[in-house]
């Protein structure tokens, strides 16, 4: 399917645009080596009314990790059965893992319904964030019609397209959208859309002209707050979009990033369930909370952050520090 030929292209300028065989659409390709995986988002169109659930399903992610991630209600009683309307735009989080020395997203199967093609599922299930010659050449299905029914029930792998390059876009903190470009989309409204400049997304994604066309797969970087978790820490890189949220220690906290600063800042998380303490040790201290007294030589604050899940526990650290006054104190 053509991959060593890409690899080679792709080592020597490190991002290149490439055309897949069949259609004029360009995708934008990371090489990469190891087997680690990185955060990075899908931006996908529901192509029909959709329980989140079942979005969820469709892209093997945690239904909360879907609401979190495009800043709607996770805690909400039945928020995994709410219906979501055709034609909304959601980010899907995902691993972007490294196979076959490229970044994609590799955990998606999909089971054919009847009446699917390779066409129908790659352009209206995946909303043209797979192509058919991707999923035929992930399936070994080399000489498949991409418009001949599938067997009902066929397990399907989708590869799908995803980026981080160092999960950073000029040295700072960024998490790359996949964003499939819609017929009437410009670039300049695209990079306004996402807060971004025309220049950024073209030195992305390695343009020579600020032009994509319909069906062309762009990677956008999105400001987004970093973690410093240890690298014990199952989740380690944690990374979450301006405006969003991310779950993380079993749904035990929630992480959020903006909208004032790109510092991360989680929480206790909302959603009720049996979860280890989430106070700081040796205080009373709740996470993401700071308590404060007066002391003679200024105001005593400590608060509590966040420091990564490790082996099932969640570690938390303190910050004390002095302050000249205790905010809400008139006095010292
Ligand atoms: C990736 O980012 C880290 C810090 O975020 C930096 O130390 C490292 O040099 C970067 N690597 C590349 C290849 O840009
Ligand atoms: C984060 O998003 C808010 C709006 O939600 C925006 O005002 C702010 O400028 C964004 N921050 C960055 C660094 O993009
Ligand atoms: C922080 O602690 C104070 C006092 O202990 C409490 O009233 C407040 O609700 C806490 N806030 C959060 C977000 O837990
Ligand atoms: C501030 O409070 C912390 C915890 O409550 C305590 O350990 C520390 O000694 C206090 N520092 C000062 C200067 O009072
Ligand atoms: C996790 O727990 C296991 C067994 O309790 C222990 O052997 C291991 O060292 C722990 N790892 C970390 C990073 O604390």
């Amino acid at each position: 399917m053509g991959l060593p030929a890409i690899f080679a292209v792709a080592v020597m300028v490190a991002i290149v645009m490439v055309a897949s065989p069949c259609a004029e659409a360009k995708t934008t390709i990371e090489p990469c080596s190891g087997s680690d995986s990185c955060p990075a988002l899908l931006g996908y169109t529901l192509y029909a009314d959709m329980k989140v659930s079942e979005v969820a399903a469709l892209f093997a992610a945690d239904p909360s990790a879907l609401l979190a991630a495009n800043a709607l209600d996770f805690a909400a009683p039945g928020a995994a059965h709410r219906i979501l309307p055709m034609g909304l735009f959601l980010r899907v989080p995902t691993a972007c893992a490294c196979a076959d020395g490229v970044r994609k997203s590799v955990a998606v199967r999909y089971a054919a319904r009847p009446a699917d093609t390779l066409a129908t599922v790659a352009d209206v299930v995946f909303a043209g964030l797979a192509s058919a010659d991707q999923i035929r050449g992930a399936n070994g299905l080399a000489d498949a019609d991409a418009d001949a029914p599938l067997d009902a029930g066929q397990r399907l792998v989708v590869p799908l397209p995803c980026v981080c390059f160092n999960s950073s876009d000029s040295n700072l903190p960024a998490v790359y959208l996949s964003y499939v470009v819609q017929v009437g989309d410009t670039v300049p409204a695209i990079a306004a859309a996402y807060e971004t400049t025309v220049t950024d997304i073209m030195n992305v994604n390695a343009m020579g002209s600020p032009v994509a066309a319909p069906g062309d797969i762009l990677a956008i970087p999105l400001p987004a707050c970093a973690s410093s978790f240890p690298k014990t820490a199952s989740d380690h890189g944690l990374l979450v979009a301006n405006g969003t949220y991310a779950l993380t220690a079993g749904n035990c906290v929630q992480c959020s990033c903006g909208p004032g600063n790109l510092n991360l800042y989680c929480t206790p998380a909302s959603l009720s369930r049996s979860c280890p303490s989430t106070q700081c040790s040796n205080s009373n201290v709740l996470l993401g909370n700071a308590s404060t007294h007066a002391t003679s030589a200024g105001c005593n604050v400590s608060s509590c952050s966040y420091g990564g899940f490790v082996n099932g526990t969640i570690t938390t650290l303190l910050n004390t520090g002095l302050q000249p006054t205790c905010p809400g104190n008139s006095c010292c």
